[in-house]
Parts: C-alpha cells; sequence; structure tokens
C-alpha cells in the first residue's frame, strides 16, 4: 500500500515511515523541510496523490491558542486535498482524554482535529495516545527553576514514542476505524517519579466509537466453529490535569489492577503477561440489534479465486477477522476493497446489500472467522434477486473502471 505521512520527519512520523516500509509498503514523508505546507497546502496534493493512506502526523509549533487555528486549517486543507486525491482511509494521532481539559488551548485544537476528521469525506482512524515518554524531559523542563522541579501529583501513564510509532502504524495499515482508539504504557507511576521507568510494554484500551466495515458468509462455506470467550477490554486512560505551567500533562488512568485476585490461576504462579496481552481489534457500534439476537461464530473457507457469495444480506450486524489470504469486500454504497490477513471489518445487517465476499487471490485460500447477531428464526443470510438489485442499483458504489 501507498502511504503519504505528513509530519514524516517529526518523532513519531519518521517511526511510522520506517515501520511501514519495513513491512513492504511504499510510505513517503511529507513536511516543511520536504516542500509540503499543511497550512498554506504549498505541494499538499500532490504529497496525497496516489496515496492510499494519509497519515497526519503534523504537529502545532505551539501550544497556545494559535495551535486551534493550526488544527484547524490544517485538517481542512488536508481532507480537501484527500478527498480529491481519492484517498481511501486518513489517520490522526491525539490525545487520551482530550475533551476532558478543554481549559487547555492545545487540547481543545486536538479535540477540534479529531472532529473535523470524524464530519470529513473520508474514511478515517483516530490514535488516541498518553503523553510520550520522550516529551517527559521537555515537561521536566518547563517546571524546572534552578535545581527545583515543580510537579503536581497527577498520576501519568506515559507511553514510548517507539511503541505508538508501531501501533500507528498498524492502525494506518489496517481497514479504517471509523472511531477512536485509546493507547496507554503499561505503568501508572505519579508524575514526580517521572524519571520514570523504561515505558516499553503497551497496553491498547477499547476503541470508543464504530468501525465501518462489512463481512458476510455463504450457507456452502460457513462451517461451526466452537464459541469462545470474546476478551474484555480496557477502559481508556484519562488525563487529569496541567502542570503549574499549564501546559498539558496528561496521566492518570482506570486502567488494570496491579493486585490480581488470589484465585483463579490454580498453583501457578501469577504473571503480568495479562496486562498486555488483549489487542482490541475492533470495536464497533451496530445501528441495531435484532430483539433476542443468536451470536453465530462461523469460518469460511474460499478456494483460489473463488468469487464468494452472490449478493445478500443479513438479519444482524455481523463482525469478522481475517485469517488468512485476502477477501474482495463490498457493501452497498461503499467501493470495493481487498481485507487481508490480520484484518477486522463489519457491517450492520438489515437493509444493507452485501455484494462481495470472494477470494482475491487466485493463488492462496481465504479464510475468514464471522461472529453474527441473528435474527431469531431468520436464515443466516438471504440472497437479493436481480430485480432488487436492479431496482437498486444507484445505491451500490461505482465499480472499478467505472
Ligand atoms: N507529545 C505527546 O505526548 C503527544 C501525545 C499524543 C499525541 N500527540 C500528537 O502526535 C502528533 C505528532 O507529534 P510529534 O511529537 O511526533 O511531533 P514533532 O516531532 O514535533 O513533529 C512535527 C512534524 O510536523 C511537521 N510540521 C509542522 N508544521 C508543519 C506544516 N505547516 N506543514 C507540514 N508539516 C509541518 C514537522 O515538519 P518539519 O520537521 O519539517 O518542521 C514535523 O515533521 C501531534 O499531532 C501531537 O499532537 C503528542
Amino acid at each position: 500500500m501507498k502511504f503519504a505521512v505528513l509530519g514524516g520527519t517529526g518523532l513519531i512520523g519518521s517511526q511510522v515511515v520506517t515501520k511501514l516500509n519495513g513491512a513492504g509498503h511504499e510510505a513517503v514523508p511529507h513536511s516543511l523541510s520536504t516542500g509540503v505546507d499543511v497550512i498554506t497546502g504549498q505541494g499538499l496534493a500532490e504529497a496525497v496523490a496516489g496515496a492510499d493512506v494519509v497519515v497526519n502526523l503534523t504537529n502545532s509549533p505551539t501550544f497556545d491558542d494559535a495551535s486551534l487555528a493550526f488544527f484547524q486549517t490544517s485538517m481542512d486543507n488536508l481532507l480537501a486535498a484527500a478527498r480529491k486525491g481519492g484517498v481511501g482511509h486518513v489517520v490522526i494521532l491525539s490525545i487520551v482524554g482530550a475533551e476532558q481539559v478543554p481549559d487547555l488551548d492545545y487540547y481543545r485544537a486536538k479535540v477540534l482535529q479529531e472532529d473535523i476528521l470524524k464530519a470529513g469525506p473520508v474514511p478515517y482512524s483516530i490514535v488516541r495516545a498518553t503523553q510520550f515518554m520522550e516529551f517527559i524531559d521537555a515537561v521536566l523542563s518547563w517546571t524546572t527553576e534552578g535545581d527545583t522541579v515543580r510537579l503536581p501529583t497527577t498520576p501519568v501513564q506515559p507511553i514510548a514514542a517507539q511503541d505508538i510509532s508501531d501501533i500507528v502504524a498498524e492502525v494506518a495499515a489496517g481497514t479504517p476505524l471509523n472511531g477512536t482508539l485509546n493507547v496507554a504504557g503499561p505503568d501508572v507511576f505519579p508524575s514526580t517519579n517521572s524519571a520514570g521507568s523504561p515505558c516499553r510494554r503497551v497496553a491498547t484500551a477499547a476503541p470508543s466509537s464504530p468501525t465501518t466495515t462489512p463481512a458476510c458468509s455463504p450457507p456452502s462455506a460457513v462451517t461451526s466453529s466452537p464459541p469462545r470467550a470474546a476478551p474484555g477490554s480496557l477502559p481508556p486512560a484519562t488525563p487529569t490535569g496541567s502542570d503549574e505551567t499549564g501546559r498539558p500533562i496528561t496521566g492518570g488512568t482506570t486502567m488494570s489492577n496491579d493486585e490480581p485476585a488470589a484465585d483463579g490461576a490454580g498453583s501457578r504462579p501469577r504473571s503480568e503477561a495479562w496486562k498486555t496481552a488483549l489487542t482490541v481489534l475492533q470495536s464497533a457500534k451496530p445501528p441495531s440489534v435484532p430483539e433476542g439476537a443468536e451470536a453465530m461464530t462461523v469460518l469460511i473457507e474460499y478456494p483460489p479465486g473463488d468469487p464468494g457469495t452472490p449478493p445478500h444480506r443479513h438479519s444482524g450486524p455481523a463482525f469478522g477477522y481475517m485469517l488468512e489470504g485476502e477477501m474482495l469486500f463490498e457493501l452497498e454504497g461503499e467501493p470495493e476493497r481487498i481485507i487481508r490477513a490480520g484484518e477486522t471489518f463489519w457491517e450492520p445487517g438489515g437493509d444493507v446489500i452485501h455484494y462481495q465476499d470472494g477470494n482475491n487471490r487466485t493463488d492462496s485460500w481465504s479464510r475468514f472467522l464471522v461472529t453474527m447477531l441473528c435474527a431469531p428464526g431468520r436464515p443466516m443470510l438471504t440472497l437479493v434477486d436481480d430485480e432488487e438489485l436492479a431496482r437498486r442499483r444507484h445505491l451500490r458504489a461505482p465499480r472499478p473502471g467505472a
């Protein structure tokens, strides 16, 4: 995939570029120093042209009220360029709990940036991180007078720049969340300990709003799969204040309990693995769930080149995970796209037609899991006849090359 990384020379941007290129993608860094200005728009159209995904990791030069204008103008320019360039996914990096600190201009500016993205024309993902470990030195320097460092007792839960860069790269290479993923470092400690322990383990907290994607299954390709326990989700970290200079300090969290119960582990000693074992792959808010819905998890397997299920509907929402290969996926009103191994997808079900779920590759099988919430007594899927397809043709996104 092709990525345009705005702010690609910065702390996070440069590491995201390295990570994406290392994974075999084509990621190009853009910033003031490469001749691209998100404020004047200079070079922006050229930067995003041909990109599948734009990752915006630019930062305002100041944290004062000028940051509001920076994020407003840069997002307006970026989204206009992304729409014109046919970009399919825009990703930004914001701050956990920013809306809870409206007194700080910079936090309001980040919320504004998120709101502009959410209201914009391009599928998106928002990754929210706690303070970067690397930023703590700056905070310490702002609050140091002579030999004295003045800090609030606020707890913090910082994250290493490399860890958040890895997560941003993974989100950028995945299906747009059309929602928010909160990410925090593993350790909570008072900011007065800010010399801090190295923060290399990462916990991801539950996304806070929906993902948009569909999935489905043909009766012939469906096999029952034993039920598995769904993982729990970690609550998002929240910032609790600012330092004495009024500059933002993120931190404070409701995540994790350091005193696990003595029961449940049998004779095996407790480990710390549970704190980082969970990765949120997808979170969605389906518009409706059929009353009395039955949850069914199925495995769908298609041989090379198989076109998959004819156009169909499901009685309720369906949530999927690609295990192997590639699916060519299309939901009514959305352009077709490829879902690759390790990516998630979902569809709302109901009236929306699911057009395609076939194997995109001719040299390997495709395999994916789907959990469907089915209306009781209704078939798992219902095919749509030719007459209705013709009637609703205008609702289908333009075919490639049309
Ligand atoms: N600090 C934290 O703890 C924290 C926590 C959560 C989220 N974030 C967010 O993470 C994002 C990245 O932060 P960072 O620390 O990686 O930033 P950074 O190191 O300060 O890098 C900023 C980047 O933005 C570019 N840039 C600035 N103005 C530009 C303009 N007008 N046009 C084009 N490019 C411009 C810079 O380009 P040049 O190098 O060419 O000047 C640089 O590549 C920010 O949006 C920030 O809000 C930060």
